[in-house]
């Protein structure tokens, strides 16, 4: 069934003009945070407040602060109209979009920092970056209060580091977090998929191929994280366009290395892939 257009809002004050009027007819408010260049990832996510809000939001700002200083902010891809284009099979009421200078005006000197689970892999990685996104996330949620807020489990780090932020600030917002959603092949969808020549997409497929085999060792009665690493160490490292960051066994709630998979956890990997840097998981055993 076709769906009006979202109203496009780059304005703060419009948009509290929105969400007031929402708060006041008792409506459910869902918010997608995203950086655009959406793919089928983010849409999943739009489909879930779809279902079970009644005001979708969906956040469009590729966010300054989450990208240091070498990172891609620059050439991020930045494709509103293809975006729009695509929210256009869903239900989205507002897409917000604000600029830089609205989000960030000069003088803005306030910055949330998580510890603990925001700050091994993705963290030593990337100084700064969570930094980002909880300061972005916390502004969104200000902004758009919404009772839902949408996270893909691609980004498990983040979603950890998110519900951290939540709890320990007391923000009235209930996190849901959906699965990850690939390509046929198995390639986790990423808007950095985007920077992959012909050669380096194929190359990456190492990284989900790893990760479902360790998945079936450990479907297969294997408990041993090292022996399980082991193995997915050893097919990654046949693929020599594949430059790896990390590749661990973690805890779901802590991100603290796991001696032996008794219970859920995940493995997570990040790797270069020619100049491209691909973050992928998979959840082992529970
Ligand atoms: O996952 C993302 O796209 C970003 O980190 C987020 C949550 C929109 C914050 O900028």
């Amino acid at each position: 069934m076709p769906h009006s257009p979202p109203q496009v809002i780059r304005s703060i004050a419009e948009l509290r003009q929105v969400i007031t009027a929402a708060r006041r007819a008792g409506q459910r408010i869902g918010v997608v945070p995203t950086m655009g260049a959406l793919h089928p990832g983010h849409l999943s996510l739009v489909a879930a407040a779809e279902r079970e809000c009644d005001l979708v939001v969906v956040t469009i700002f590729v966010n300054p602060t989450q990208f240091g200083p070498h990172e891609d902010f620059q050439k991020y891809p930045r494709t509103l109209d293809r975006d729009l284009a695509l929210m256009s099979a869903h239900r989205v009421d507002v897409v917000f979009t604000p600029a830089v200078e609205d989000m960030y005006p000069p003088g803005a000197a306030t910055m949330i920092e998580v510890a603990g689970a925001a700050e091994p892999w993705e963290g030593a990685c990337r100084p700064g970056h969570f930094r980002g996104v909880a300061t972005i996330v916390l502004k969104l949620f200000n902004l758009t209060q919404p009772d839902v807020a949408y996270f893909g489990r691609k980004d498990l780090q983040q979603t950890l580091v998110v519900r951290q932020m939540v709890r320990d600030l007391d923000v009235p917002v209930e996190v849901r977090v959906c699965p990850t959603i690939r390509e046929a092949d198995g390639l986790a969808m990423s808007s950095r998929n985007a920077y992959l020549s012909a050669d380096d997409r194929r190359a990456a497929l190492v990284l989900s191929r790893a990760l479902f085999h360790g998945a079936e060792l450990v479907r297969g009665g294997e408990h041993d994280a090292r022996r399980v690493l082991a193995a997915m160490h050893k097919l990654i490292a046949g693929e020599p366009r594949v430059k790896l960051e990390y590749l661990a066994i973690v805890d779901p709630v802590t991100m603290a290395e796991v001696g032996q998979i008794d219970s859920l956890a995940y493995a997570i990997v990040a790797a270069r892939v020619g100049t491209t840097r691909l973050i992928d998981n998979e959840p082992l055993g529970g």
